[in-house]
């Protein structure tokens, strides 16, 4: 007879191609740590309780220290027969310990065995990110501390709009990381709840303790409902949502970071030891780690769309279809990490180029609006502002020249208010120090803004 737990049950032994398709060993060997740690708990609760005897607990404690020793050496004998990393630990101690093994069992599922340690797996995965989001945050401060008051041209429908601080425009991905880390920070208050206790689905007749498997796992509370605890994972679709929102802002700062390398604009250079040569082209140096940044995002992306579409039709309560939550689960997790830590070093190994920018942001008007604030100022409706500065960029342009190159007199064509102090409001400092309020470009709010960042990262 083949050693599978219920073939007591079965008149045949389960198909090759079927034990093939139906194990998950292969990938959810890696919840090995954590499968130990929340039977260790649960044992310890099931001795406190009387439900097994403490001498069991201490056989299934010796066990398991084994058993983690193997796994941690890479010595653990992983069996494709026993499906899946649960059984494959149990039937381990079993050997080990005997009957004491097979106890562990007592009052519990894989069902509620396997949501809490993809739970305990996710709730590691989240710390480590934060701390990631962390550093790539910092690296963006960094930069930007030092290009306060660089001036670059800042777009709108990509084409110039109006002059922008460098260390701005990096703080604007500070943010959205922020914004991240935040939702990550939300998102682990529900991923730490205990979904042990629930059994297969309704609970068990034993007198168990789940407020203390709680506390032994550091869960801040235990699963309210049964079929829930054991059905639903919800936690790991918003952790994959808040992800892909990582992802995707790190994504369209790769699509900037290529734009700017590329010798059309000639803003940056990124460091030789993220990009690529060309096998053919000799001259070829390539943006390969954003764009696969860029590429990736689509996978993450993917996955939340394969976790939604995973639990949309199932009814409660457990389904094997839930088995299919750990690929994408993981995958999202090991796109995301690996990212952020390139991420953060890519951005500490930017050459900024300040000439080619402020060549670029002396191009295409980008003070145009400083000229029609001016007349504000003076008295005009904005609207006539506006209709005068069109004609004043129509007039340059057919000219091959800048608004500043304009003499008083021409720019007076446009509108008597325009007087000599005209040429300071013209200049891109001029146009950048203007925007002094909390959130502005202005070099004197982007050196505020660095403050408060770093006082955030301190925290
Ligand atoms: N390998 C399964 C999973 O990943 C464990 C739970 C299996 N439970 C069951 N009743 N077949 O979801």
């Amino acid at each position: 007879q083949d050693n599978n737990t219920w073939s007591g049950r079965f008149n045949e032994p389960v198909a090759e191609l079927v034990k093939r398709y139906t194990a998950s060993v292969d990938f959810d060997k890696r919840l090995a740590l954590f499968d130990i740690q929340g039977s260790l708990a649960h044992a310890q609760m099931l001795a406190e309780c009387g439900i097994i005897a403490q001498s069991d607990l201490d056989l299934i404690r010796r066990g398991m220290d084994e058993i983690r020793a193997e796994v941690e050496a890479g010595r653990f004998e992983w069996q494709l027969d026993l499906e899946d990393v649960h059984l494959n630990i149990e039937k381990r101690l079993t050997t080990l310990v005997g009957d004491a093994g097979k106890r562990l069992h007592t009052g519990r599922s894989r069902n509620d065995q396997v949501a809490t340690d993809v739970r305990l797996y996710l709730r590691a995965a989240i710390d480590d990110i934060l701390l990631l989001i962390r550093a790539l945050q910092t690296s963006l401060v960094t930069l930007a501390e030092q290009h306060a008051a660089t001036v670059m041209p800042g777009f709108t429908h990509l084409q110039v709009a109006q002059p922008v601080s460098f260390g701005h425009h990096l703080l604007a991905y500070f943010e959205m990381l922020k914004r991240d880390a935040e939702r990550m920070v939300d998102c682990r208050r529900r991923v730490n709840r205990l979904p042990l206790g629930a059994a297969a689905l309704a609970g068990t007749s034993y007198p168990i303790k789940r407020e203390r498997v709680a506390e032994l796992l550091g869960f801040e509370s235990v699963c309210q409902n049964s079929l829930d605890a054991v059905s639903d994972r919800d936690f790991a679709i918003e952790f994959t949502a808040a992800a892909a929102l990582v992802m995707t802002h790190l994504s369209r700062c790769s699509e900037e970071l290529i734009l700017w390398m590329s010798p059309r604009f000639g803003f940056i250079d990124i460091a030789d030891r993220f990009c690529t040569g060309s096998s053919i082209m000799p001259q070829k140096k390539n943006p390969d780690v954003p764009e696969l940044v860029r590429g990736k995002t689509g996978r993450v992306n993917g996955h939340l769309v394969a976790l939604l579409t995973l639990m949309k039709g199932q009814p409660l309560a457990y389904n094997k279809d839930n088995q299919e939550d750990k690929e994408p689960l993981f995958d999202t997790v090991d796109t995301l990490t690996q990212t952020l830590r390139i991420y953060a070093d890519m951005i500490g190994g930017i050459t900024v180029k300040p000439d080619a920018m402020r060549a670029a942001a002396l191009q295409g008007y980008a003070t145009a609006t400083d000229l029609a604030d001016y007349l504000v100022k003076k008295g005009l409706p904005f609207r006539d502002a506006h209709e005068a500065v069109a004609l004043a960029v129509r007039f340059a342009e057919k000219r091959g020249c800048d608004l500043a190159d304009l003499k008083l007199d021409e720019l007076q064509q446009f509108s008597p208010l325009v007087g000599d102090d005209i040429y300071a409001v013209l200049t891109l400092e001029g146009s950048l120090s203007a925007r002094n309020h909390t959130g502005g470009t202005a070099p004197e709010q982007v050196r505020a803004a660095i403050g408060r960042a770093k006082k955030y990262l301190e925290e």
